[in-house]
């Protein structure tokens, strides 16, 4: 893994407020060595590439193995219980760690840092600061501040902050994430985000366009927009489909996704950038939630089933082969065996590519949990879970049956994991699908002829007609 260091004329400048101020580190004062650690969904990855800049920018060596650093992060989720359950565990471990390490310091950043507050340090008092997902900036300051005294803690949210004039590292590859809106306003009843990341805002487009231009530079083939719901995505000027067109006029860039939009932001605007942009992928992932109108009220989710039916049927209807993925919650206050149906029926009819499936997790602060009886048993939702679960893995592997003799485009990304002579890449449909290597190269967009599938993977062999 080779970080890229973006230097500091190459950083968009837009804020009136200077980049962090470079902490200086004191002379004689042992190297600090980085190490983070992510939990959660891309946009902590995101993150954790922008702590990676701001910490690199300030003097710090980031590593990638936990033994070779005296600087531990952990970048957190908060979205269901058992990630936090996840973080507090590593936190025991990293205790002991501390006990035998004198000089290692713990940091405890983002969602569930946000989430738990002092919860935290009475669960874990050895941790030595703790972050919010808008304090990244004060990141060198709370690491050069560490003393033997109260833990620092730092959970501003600020609707202001977007960091858009902070130049994040990314570890070399074929696909960036590339942030474009922070926060979100939606507020269903279940999830913690808008609590955790506050107020929705939008990063300008001509910043963004020249980030794209950069990855272009750096190597990368292929960006994923990122936000919590990315297609509203507003700057004051400009939605979410001039963003799409915008960013296809950047020469180079072979691939544009995002992810995740909310169905009730689907514009015809977005669907119609989706259709006439061919670098825009046929991919999207459209969280569901759940098939019943009841149950979708409860959530808040601002659309009714027989709506997002007919979103999906005008979306497949304009934009050919579209590849769709999905995220399901079973078991929330008030799913009736006859709403589950609801939702087994549905995926059933939409016939997904994929889907996140999750059993539903009340969580502390949000609108369910101080309103709503979460009254379906963990032992029901798992019988729920494992239904949905069946009926996708079926659904997803006779799609990809159907791809059987098809030749399909792969940008290839490096090493299949399970056998060196083969490359793994990804189908403009997101499909994952390894072939032999022969003189195929990372970065390259080749065809490939699918010969065998799993539920989750394409197998192929390289065809040489060119693109
Ligand atoms: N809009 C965001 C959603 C983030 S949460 C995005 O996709 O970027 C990702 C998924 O976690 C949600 O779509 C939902 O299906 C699930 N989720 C959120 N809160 C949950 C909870 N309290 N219990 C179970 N699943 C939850
Ligand atoms: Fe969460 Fe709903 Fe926003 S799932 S991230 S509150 S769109």
């Amino acid at each position: 893994m080779n970080p890229k260091i973006p230097t500091e004329t190459q950083l968009p400048l837009y804020k009136a407020a200077p980049p962090s101020e470079p902490v200086n580190i004191t002379q004689g004062q042992a190297a600090r060595r980085v190490y983070i650690e992510t939990y959660g969904c891309q946009m902590n990855v995101s993150d954790s590439e922008l702590m990676s800049g701001i910490l690199t920018r300030n003097g710090y060596e980031m590593v990638d193995r936990l033994e070779n650093a005296n600087v531990v992060l952990l970048n957190t989720c908060a979205i269901r219980e058992n990630a936090e359950e996840k973080v507090l565990n590593r936190l025991k471990h990293l205790d002991h760690r501390k006990q035998v390490q004198s000089d290692l310091v713990l940091g405890v950043c983002g969602c569930m840092a946000q989430h738990m507050k002092t919860k935290l340090i009475d669960a874990a008092p050895y941790v030595d600061f703790v972050l919010g997902p808008d304090a990244y900036r004060n990141l060198p300051m709370a690491i050069n501040s560490v003393t033997t005294g109260d833990p620092f803690l730092d959970l501003t949210l600020d609707k202001g902050e977007d960091y858009a004039d902070l130049a994040p590292i990314r570890v070399d590859g074929v696909r960036a994430w590339l942030t474009i809106q922070r926060g979100c306003d939606k507020m269903c009843t279940f999830c913690i985000v808008p609590f955790v990341r506050g107020r929705e805002r939008s990063i300008p487009m001509h910043l963004l366009v020249d980030d794209v231009k950069r990855l272009v530079d750096e190597g990368f083939k292929e960006v994923v927009l990122l936000g919590q719901t990315v297609n509203s995505y507003n700057d004051g000027t400009h939605n979410f489909g001039d963003l799409l067109f915008a960013m296809s006029e950047v020469e180079a860039i072979e691939r544009i996704r995002f992810t995740s939009p909310h169905p009730s932001d689907a514009t015809d605007a977005l669907i119609e950038a989706m259709a006439s942009c061919d670098k825009v992928c046929n991919q999207i992932h459209l969280p569901l939630q759940s098939g019943s109108t009841k149950v979708l009220k409860a959530m808040r989710r601002t659309y009714t089933a027989e709506a997002y039916r007919e979103l999906v049927a005008k979306m497949r209807a304009r934009i050919p082969n579209l590849s769709i993925s999905t995220d399901v919650i079973v078991g929330f206050c008030g799913e009736t065996e006859t709403d589950f149906m609801e939702t087994y029926n549905l995926m059933a009819e939409i016939r997904y590519d994929s889907a996140f499936m999750f059993k539903y997790s009340s969580r502390e602060g949000t609108l369910a949990d101080k309103t709503l009886d979460d009254d379906v048993s963990d032992k029901e939702k798992g019988c729920r879970l494992r239904e949905i679960i069946e009926l996708q893995e079926g659904i997803s592997h006779e799609i990809n049956q159907g791809l059987i003799g098809e030749t399909a485009a792969v940008l290839v990304e490096g090493e299949s994991r399970r056998d060196p002579n083969r490359y793994q890449g990804k189908t403009d449909g997101f499909k994952t699908t390894v072939f032999p290597k022969e003189n195929s190269q990372v970065g390259d967009l080749v065809r490939v002829k699918v010969e065998s599938v799993t539920a989750h993977t394409l197998i192929g062999s390289l065809v040489a007609a060119p693109l």
